[in-house]
């Protein structure tokens, strides 16, 4: 059988190369062609797509999931879940991930992406066991990283973890895209050898390596690749579905998909990308081959949040020190991957070693909560010094941190009634506050006249 391929343009896509920001009118402008491709998988919601809708777009991301069902026929519908975070930045109480994951799956999701910043399992159990419930398919994806501990033996055996929690498949997140083609290929192997799970890749072209990357993950066994149709393809984003399909064509990982309905598709597409070309959102720098990904194993997305933080304090200069000191940061706290949340905190920690001449003088609320244990548990040792220095002789919690955290859904349920018309508008105001609040009254505001037209 071929490898079969999950479609990302409609979420990591447009995520990667300009900040989320495709309409719902845009996403659906080739979905039906899409449909007909032969994916395994359309990837399509995510917690950057559902802040955007909220935040700059003011559109219902819960009424884009069902836009996008109602056309989608025959392919199934992926999402990505961060864990106990949900789509959100801090923990939730178990009932509101469940429910999260409940209505996921009602409005449309097949299968769900689960993952966890430190690869901390129990951070993960909660909404595998709601997908499993909601009958979806659960996918649990590892964070990928370097570091001395972050081994092919470590990945092993948290994919038997993931295997015996009862995860459908697994991923291999490479969200910084520095995943070197014969490292892919050990690392493909061992898991296949291992478990019995079907594995999936996913990467960035940022670093320049990556269709090289994915063939000797292909030819070490991998089931799934994630791809994106050209128009929002390369660059920070992942390798080209089309080509993808050209280059294993008639070979035995052949993924047969449909040829005229991906032309179709990328013609369709082809002028939403040249829209964030010409205003601005869509840089042609993040479209280029950025080497120093390799050298500094940053992801993309940081190393130009570090430059535009730098830039403001004008102290643009420092980039260097700041990058030499991410590494120093990471050992610290036990090394761990630099992905949402932990890529911002330990960006952030490294700018203010640097600029504050002295190391850990100032820290941010977010990596003294990580230090008394909030975030869950660090991949390698903590630096005592360090954590002693910020916290203190303050307890650590070593249990699960969602177990610190009472049921929340009815409550907000309750405090929200005026405004929340759904229990999907109440978990967007759980998820995103302010921001949803600020949305949902504008919505209601927008559908009064409607309803007067109606009685009258
Ligand atoms: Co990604």
């Amino acid at each position: 059988m071929g490898v079969k391929i999950v479609e990302t343009a409609l979420r990591d896509g447009h995520q990667s190369l300009f900040a989320t920001r495709m309409t719902t009118e845009e996403v659906l402008l080739a979905l039906k062609e899409l449909d007909k491709v032969g994916y395994h998988a359309l990837e399509v919601w995510g917690g950057a797509t559902f802040d955007a809708c909220l935040r700059f777009l003011n559109e219902d991301p819960w009424e884009r999931l069902r836009k996008i069902k109602k056309v989608c026929k025959h392919t199934k519908l992926q999402m990505l879940f961060r864990g106990q975070n949900i789509l959100g930045y801090r923990h939730y109480a178990d009932d509101v991930v469940e429910k999260f994951v409940k209505l996921s799956i009602k409005n449309g999701i097949d299968i769900i992406r689960v993952f966890d910043a430190l690869n901390d399992i129990r951070n993960l159990e909660c909404a595998v066991k709601a997908t499993k419930k909601y009958g979806g398919e659960c996918q649990i994806a590892l964070s990928y990283t370097t570091s001395p501990v972050h081994t092919i033996e470590y990945y092993v055996n948290l994919a038997k973890q993931v295997e015996a929690l009862g995860a459908d498949s697994l991923c291999i997140k490479d969200m910084a895209g520095v995943l070197l083609p014969e490292t892919a290929y050990q690392l493909i192997k061992a898991i296949k050898e291992n478990t019995k799970l079907p594995v999936e890749l996913h990467s960035h072209c940022t670093g320049g390596l990556m269709e090289m990357t994915y063939m000797r993950a292909i030819q070490a066994g991998v089931d799934i690749i994630d791809t994106a149709l050209s128009p929002l393809s390369g660059g920070t984003s992942q390798p080209c579905t089309e080509s993808i399909n050209y280059a294993l064509e008639g070979t035995e990982y052949d993924p047969k998909l449909n040829k005229e309905m991906l032309e179709l598709a990328a013609i369709k597409l082809a002028p939403v990308r040249q829209k964030y070309l010409n205003n601005g959102l869509l840089n042609p720098k993040v479209l280029g081959c950025n080497p120093n990904i390799l050298k500094y194993q940053v992801p993309g997305g940081m190393l130009s949040n570090l430059i535009s933080q730098l830039t403001q304090q004008g102290a643009l200069d420092k980039l260097d020190e700041v990058l030499a000191e991410v590494p120093n940061v990471r050992k610290d706290l036990g090394y761990p991957p630099l992905v949402t949340p932990l890529s911002q905190m330990v960006g952030t920690q490294a700018v203010l070693n640097v600029l504050n001449k002295e190391r850990y003088k100032m820290v941010p609320k977010e990596i003294n909560d990580y230090l008394h244990g909030k975030y869950g548990q660090a991949p390698a040792i903590v630096n005592e010094e360090v954590r002693h220095k910020i916290i203190g002789n303050d307890e650590v919690i070593t249990y699960r941190p969602a177990d610190d955290l009472k049921p929340e859904f009815k409550s907000l349920k309750e405090q929200y009634k005026g405004i929340a018309k759904s229990d999907e508008d109440v978990l967007s105001i759980a998820l995103f506050q302010d921001i949803a609040i600020k949305f949902l009254k504008r919505r209601n505001e927008d559908l009064k006249p409607t309803v007067i037209k109606l009685e009258a």
